[in-house]
């Protein structure tokens, strides 16, 4: 009966420290419940810590008195009697410090002072190496059998381990969130480029190629010989292609409309671009009225409607394409969604390309999500929504 509470007991313990709680909190839950489970009346959680790797008092449990605590910092002095115990790793425990022999001859005055008559030391370990030590102490005496030591050695096992995995969640959490800073600076920097470009492509440029072309339309008119102007026409046709091109570049880029106008009006004029570029039937669906949305979510939602058309025509060799906006005001998000009647791929062996990858990525930044449906010979269906609460 009492093996089977103590197995209870130490289960219960393992469930209170799961993961997701912070360091600070695993150690006060484990002291709490470690006192109540061992019967003591005070606690301690030393861990080994700093660049000396001493140990340092992390949390403690009963009434600490000033007696207590010099007891304590005999108790974690280096070289200390219970040196022992980080060294080998085992638990040790006195049942009356009274009668006590070695190690603790040393402390029994202080201990007794305190007014701590039993006492026990085990140490908190991860994958088999000591990270700090536990005290426990109670104002009477008791038996400590070889039983008890394992028990006070199972418990440091559970506790050392549970610290160190909320120490990783913590030092992962910290990646993560350096990760995404980095990202999102990555991505601003790259749009912040594109638009530069994109500027200068149709201020300079344009502007330049367009007094190219008003000066020959001057020059076609001031001369009659008509192989002379038969080249002056040949290359205004140029120019003027030219300066097509050069406008479908900076708008690719950066279209001025989306900044202006916002994503409606800016992938009504993608969308019907494309179209006239290649002949497909490619439809863009959307509520009449809608709102300006924020910036940012406005571009992210623009790029995925580019990459999604883009793969639909490069990949899927599509003949239909379908990009639907919607927005979700129960739940308070936007939906764009690109739809092909292509030859499909495998979703779940995407391997290529970084296209899908950086759309899921900004997409996450916004705290989005992404879906591909796709099946070989079945189209493909890209969603993405991106929830417009801050
Ligand atoms: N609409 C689609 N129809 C068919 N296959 C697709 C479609 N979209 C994506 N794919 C497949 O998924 C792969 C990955 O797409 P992704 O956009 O990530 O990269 P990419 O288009 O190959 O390269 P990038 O976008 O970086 O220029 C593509 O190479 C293609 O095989
Ligand atoms: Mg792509």
């Amino acid at each position: 009966m009492r093996h089977n509470r103590e197995l209870r007991a130490v289960n219960e313990l393992a469930e209170a420290l799961t993961l997701g709680k912070g360091v600070e909190a695993v150690i006060a839950t484990a002291l709490a419940r470690i006192t109540t489970l061992m019967d003591a009346d005070v606690g301690f959680i030393y861990l080994l810590d700093g660049e000396d790797q001493s140990l340092k008092l992390k949390a403690s449990q009963g009434i600490f008195s000033p007696d207590l605590e010099i007891a304590m910092a005999n108790l974690s002095k280096p070289g200390n009697p219970l040196q022992c115990v980080l060294e080998t790793g085992r638990a040790i425990a006195i049942g009356d410090v009274r009668k006590s022999p070695q190690p603790l001859t040393e402390l029994a005055p202080f201990l007794m002072q305190a007014g701590i008559i039993s006492w026990a030391c085990a140490p908190l370990k991860m994958e088999g190496e000591v990270i700090g030590v536990y005290h426990l102490g109670a104002y009477k005496a008791r038996e400590y059998n070889s039983h008890d030591l394992v028990l006070l050695e199972v418990i440091g096992n559970v506790v050392g381990t549970s610290l160190s995995n909320a120490r990783l969640l913590v030092e992962l959490r910290h990646k993560e969130g350096e990760l995404r800073r980095a990202l999102r600076r990555a991505v601003e920097l790259q749009e912040e480029e594109r638009k530069r470009l994109a500027r200068e492509l149709h201020d300079e440029i344009g502007q330049a190629l367009t007094s190219i072309l008003i000066q020959l339309k001057s020059l076609s008119e001031e001369t009659n010989v008509p192989h002379i102007n038969e080249r002056i026409n040949d290359l205004r046709a140029l120019t003027s292609q030219t300066i097509e091109e050069l406008r479908r570049l900076a708008m690719d880029l950066r279209p001025a409309a989306l900044d202006n106008l916002g994503i409606i009006p800016a992938l009504h004029w993608y969308v019907k671009q494309c179209a006239e570029r290649t002949g497909l039937d490619i439809q863009f669906l959307a509520p009449e009225r809608h709102e300006r949305l924020s910036p940012e979510i406005e571009l992210t939602l623009y790029r995925v409607a580019q990459e999604g058309v883009n793969n639909a025509i490069r990949h899927g060799k599509a003949q239909k394409i379908v990009v639907l906006l919607e927005r979700d005001l129960r739940s308070s998000l936007v939906r764009l969604t690109v739809s092909d009647n292509g030859v499909g791929f495998d979703a779940a062996a995407l391997d290529r390309g970084l296209g899908l990858v950086g759309i899921r990525e900004r997409v996450e930044l916004l705290r989005g999500s992404l879906q591909i449906e796709a099946a070989p010979g079945a189209g493909t269906h890209l969603s993405v929504e991106i929830p417009l609460k801050r």
